[in-house]
């Protein structure tokens, strides 16, 4: 599971997530692996916990209660039932 931030959309690696940290606001950001990136609110829809990508099951969870996410967003398990926010990616560069 990463737990690790980064500080650019553009540090991720095709077929990766990870939390990034901009200015007032997480980012939960997965590139496909054609190198798409897609952002997420980074915040468990449950109780607020940063959610972590695992890497090997390509998914977002929340180490709190278990909570698991689609890379779209959409709630795989609970206790979370309302999906994470979907963004604009945050300073990605073409
Ligand atoms: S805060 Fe994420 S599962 Fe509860």
């Amino acid at each position: 599971m990463r737990t690790s931030h980064v500080d650019s959309v553009n540090d991720i690696s095709p077929s990766s997530g990870t939390v990034v940290q901009l200015p007032g606001k997480r980012w939960a950001v997965y590139r496909d692996e054609v190198g798409y990136a897609s952002a997420l609110s980074a915040r468990c829809t449950h109780l607020g916990c940063l959610v972590q990508f695992n890497d090997a099951e390509q998914v977002w969870e929340c180490p709190c209660y278990g909570s698991r996410f689609a890379t779209d967003g959409s709630v795989l398990h609970g206790p979370a039932t309302r999906p994470l926010e979907p963004h604009e990616v945050p300073g990605a560069k073409d």
